[in-house]
């Protein structure tokens, strides 16, 4: 039978996998499965400013490289994640030491090394995560802070002069669906596509957790922004219960949903779905703050065992 990944190399759709480093570096099954169940890969931290900016004038690319030539030595596509964010910023980063220019200089000195040393091997980049608050307002972080709503103008044009080839995303959680905060994602792109800002794309994670977003209503947000000229990717999905409802059927319910959400992007062209991790075992939502806590830790496509889930073949049937 063929893997999953043969099945989307057949009709051309990126099914990619979010990456650790470490595990791949040390464990040989979770190495086959990246490279035989997907085709396309995202640094699940690697390529976050903390962890690439161990001092302030040094960078660490160790991690990332490794990622990078694995890809390439599997003909897996790269999408880069992420260029600015609010999370995962470097421990001796502290943003009251410096000047407002201060901070901007290193965020252009910071985009252009990152995309520039990338240039030929990594095609698509959030270049922007998570710029927008749950209630809708931009969200106060140290970048908006410093340049305001423009941090995100220039990030784009700072990351497209050095690899114009690019596709650019803008990428969020929450706004996967038609609501609240889709809404006003909406109306940031609207507002970047109207000052000329070089902004290909919108990544929708899909972090499905206790709450599901309705695939009909994905679909059809998903289509506003394509009729923007962008086009959209599903770049972090994982689905879970709220913790302790689990209902009997659980694997049977979360696969089809994983299928309804895949069916959703093929009806509407998106051609890249990316799931937040291989295995429940290694998924975020297990060492994620208090996310154990309030949501089922077996969200992916592969058990804790490796073993491929109801959910591995809903993807499978619906591709
Ligand atoms: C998560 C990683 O999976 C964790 O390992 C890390 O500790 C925190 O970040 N939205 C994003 C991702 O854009 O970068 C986050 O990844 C999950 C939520």
């Amino acid at each position: 039978q063929d893997s999953l990944r043969e099945v989307a190399d057949g009709r051309a759709f990126d099914l990619g996998t979010a990456v650790d480093a470490a595990a791949l570096r040390d464990d040989v099954s979770y190495r086959d499965t990246v490279r035989t169940e997907f085709n396309a890969l995202t640094p699940e931290n690697a390529l976050k400013m903390g962890p690439l900016r161990p001092s302030l004038n040094t960078y660490d690319f160790t991690d990332a490289d490794a990622l990078v030539n694995f890809a390439r030595a599997n003909d897996m596509t790269v999408r880069g994640h992420t260029l600015v964010w609010h999370n995962q910023t470097p421990e001796w980063f502290q943003p009251w030491d410096y000047t407002d220019d201060q901070l901007r200089r290193f965020l252009r000195e910071h985009v252009q090394t990152v995309v520039g040393r990338y240039r030929r091997s990594v095609g698509t980049w959030d270049v922007v995560n998570e710029a927008v608050a749950d209630d809708g307002t931009m969200r106060e972080t140290v970048w908006y802070d410093a340049m305001g709503e423009q941090y995100l103008d220039r990030a784009f044009e700072w990351a497209n002069e050095v690899n114009p080839d690019a596709d650019l995303y803008y990428n969020d959680y929450g706004a996967d669906a038609v609501n609240e905060k889709s809404d006003a994602v909406y109306d940031l792109v609207e507002r970047l596509l109207d000052r000329g800002v070089p902004l290909d794309g919108v990544g929708l994670q899909l972090h499905a957790l206790g709450e599901w977003p309705d695939p009909d209503s994905v679909a059809e947000n998903v289509r506003r922004f394509q009729a923007l000229g962008l086009d959209v990717q599903v770049t972090e999905m994982d689905v879970a219960f709220p913790a302790g409802e689990e209902p009997d059927d659980a694997l049977e319910r979360q696969a089809e949903f994983y299928g309804d959400v895949l069916d959703a992007c093929l009806d509407t062209g998106v051609d890249t779905l990316v799931t937040w991790g291989v295995d429940d075992a290694r998924s975020w939502i297990r060492s994620f703050r208090d996310f154990s806590e309030r949501y089922t830790g077996d969200p992916l496509l592969f058990d804790e065992r490796n073993r491929p889930k109801p959910a591995y073949r809903a993807v499978r049937e619906a591709l």
